[in-house]
């Protein structure tokens, strides 16, 4: 049974603080083979790393992340809802990530999730791209999102870039609109993986990328169907597991 890759979804985000860098360098630590990400653009035009649209759940902000200024957003406490310990973490730019990813010892992949299906940034594709292509990081990065004209535009942009298209549920048009929008994989949840619509997604060449697994038991079912990459909270449990062979650790 082949094992998937595993990719720390918002960084080692069971145990540190979502989609900060303290989560990101935890998944380096334990042997992920990627993380995934979330960016959404402030009111300056600025990448930042938050999954949601607006600031109340993840930092001591309010409000919507594109009515700040990268300057407001940097002030805030993006840890200490999560534990005092990290109260002092920012919310990372996409380019401190970037910088990350170039230190010694770092040959992580990055999905970088374009979070356009709820507020259409405009100009977002563009601005990501432009930083890839600064920090010559091509090879390493897979751009994602449910909007799936984004990822058009994306290839429209750029002709080798990896993209994958992000669907939730069971959506029985996901391989012809991944084929529409030139995807290269479909990044799924375990239903889909599960359905004998994961069987037409592989016969049309696109690999499986499975959001969010948690549990040992469910990555074991995955793997019997065959998935590429798994994205999980709990990066650490599940390279302990690959490497010992031990079950059942995930809480
Ligand atoms: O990219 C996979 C997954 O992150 C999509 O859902 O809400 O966790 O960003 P969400
Ligand atoms: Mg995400």
């Amino acid at each position: 049974m082949k094992q998937p890759m595993i990719f720390a979804h918002r960084g080692a985000s069971g145990q540190f603080p979502e989609n900060t860098l303290p989560a990101f360098e935890e998944a380096r630590k334990v042997g992920a083979a990627g993380i995934e990400l979330d960016v959404q653009l402030t009111k300056d035009g600025q990448v930042v790393i938050i999954h949601d649209e607006t600031l109340q759940r993840t930092t001591d902000g309010t409000g919507y992340v594109q009515d700040l200024t990268l300057q407001q957003i940097k002030k805030l406490d993006a840890g200490s809802w999560f534990s005092p310990s990290f109260q002092h973490e920012s919310i990372p730019t996409l380019e401190e990530v970037f910088q990350w990813m170039k230190k010694d010892g770092n040959s992580l992949q990055v999905n970088i999730e374009l979070k356009n299906n709820v507020i259409h940034y405009k100009g977002l594709e563009e601005k990501v791209l432009a930083l890839i292509e600064a920090y010559h990081l091509e090879e390493r990065i897979i751009l994602s999102s449910f909007n799936a004209l984004s990822l058009q535009r994306v290839r429209m942009l750029h002709p080798t870039i990896e993209t994958g298209y992000l669907i939730a549920g069971k959506p029985d048009n996901a391989v012809w609109i991944a084929n529409e929008i030139g995807a290269n994989a479909i990044h799924c949840q375990p239903v889909y993986a599960l359905s004998s619509y994961a069987d037409e997604a592989k016969k049309a060449g696109f690999p499986l990328r499975v959001y969010t697994v948690n549990r040992m038991e469910e990555l074991e079912g995955l793997m019997e169907v065959g998935i590429d990459t798994v994205m999980t909270d709990e990066p650490g449990s599940f390279s302990y597991s690959y490497n010992t062979g031990a079950r059942s650790l995930i809480r």
